[in-house]
């Protein structure tokens, strides 16, 4: 018994071990010279999943080369707003490029020289992109021991083409029917299968007399959280 409980907590202690290992974090670093000075983050797989972002200096040994002390002592710098930037600019993407100018254009501690340091991690992708036409279900499903993780999901009409057999044109003439939806996401991420109706009492009714449809991308990653 106590044997089988020590193997149990080894097999435990091994998954994680190779769950972390599908799911790393990466850290770009970029002293800032000069204002167009290029940030980049890129995944070799899967896609970018920012986890924290700096622009201004938390540290005095980062970018200290060549400059004297008085301008690595603050360490205590952060541009307000910059972590969000990265994200809503990199989050899903598999390579971003940023300049110091597209994240402030203030100073936050005028005479320390800064950096911009991103924390983030390649979320290792099979992604799926499907379709629900309205009153569909959608079935999304990830392979044994990986999650579903939801990338974009809209209820609503794009094109003309899709779900549109037999519908009368007006039902599929509108196609600037965006809804971006963060219930696909609440209801399915961190599971390993989820199903969802693409239907009005699910997603409220935009675009009234619209035929809709679940316009979904989604994809599996080992669990982040050991
Ligand atoms: C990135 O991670 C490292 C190591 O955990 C940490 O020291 C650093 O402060 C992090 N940077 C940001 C911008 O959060
Ligand atoms: C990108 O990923 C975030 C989660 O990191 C998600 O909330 C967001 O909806 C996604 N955006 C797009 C455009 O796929
Ligand atoms: C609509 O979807 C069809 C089928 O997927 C595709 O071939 C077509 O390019 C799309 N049209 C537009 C305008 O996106």
């Amino acid at each position: 018994m106590q044997l089988f409980r020590l193997s149990a907590t080894m097999l435990v202690a091994a998954v994680c071990l190779f769950m972390a290992s599908g799911v790393s974090t990466e850290t770009v670093t970029t002293c800032v010279d000069f204002d167009d000075v290029v940030h980049r983050l890129e995944c070799e797989k899967g896609v970018i999943s920012v986890e924290s972002a700096l622009y201004g200096r938390a540290n005095s040994f980062i970018c200290h080369e060549g400059k004297p002390t008085h301008q690595t002592s603050d360490t205590n710098c952060h541009q307000s707003g910059a972590e969000n930037f990265v994200k809503s600019r990199c989050n899903n993407k598999t390579f971003c490029e940023i300049n110091r100018v597209d994240v402030s254009s203030e100073d936050p501690c005028y005479g320390t020289y800064k950096y911009l340091q991103t924390n983030f991690t390649c979320i290792h992708t099979k992604t799926t992109h499907l379709f629900a036409c309205q009153e569909s279900y959608a079935h999304l499903k990830c392979d044994y021991g990986m999650d579903i993780y939801v990338l974009s999901a809209n209820y609503g009409r794009n094109n003309h083409t899709i779900c549109s057999a037999n519908r009368t044109p007006s039902q599929i003439e509108d196609v600037t029917c965006s809804n971006p939806t963060p219930i696909v996401a609440q209801r399915c991420n961190g599971r390993n299968s989820c199903t969802i109706r693409a239907s009005n009492s699910v997603f409220g009714a935009p675009c009234d007399g619209t035929y809709k449809y679940l316009d979904l991308t989604y994809a599996c990653q080992y669990p982040t959280h050991c």
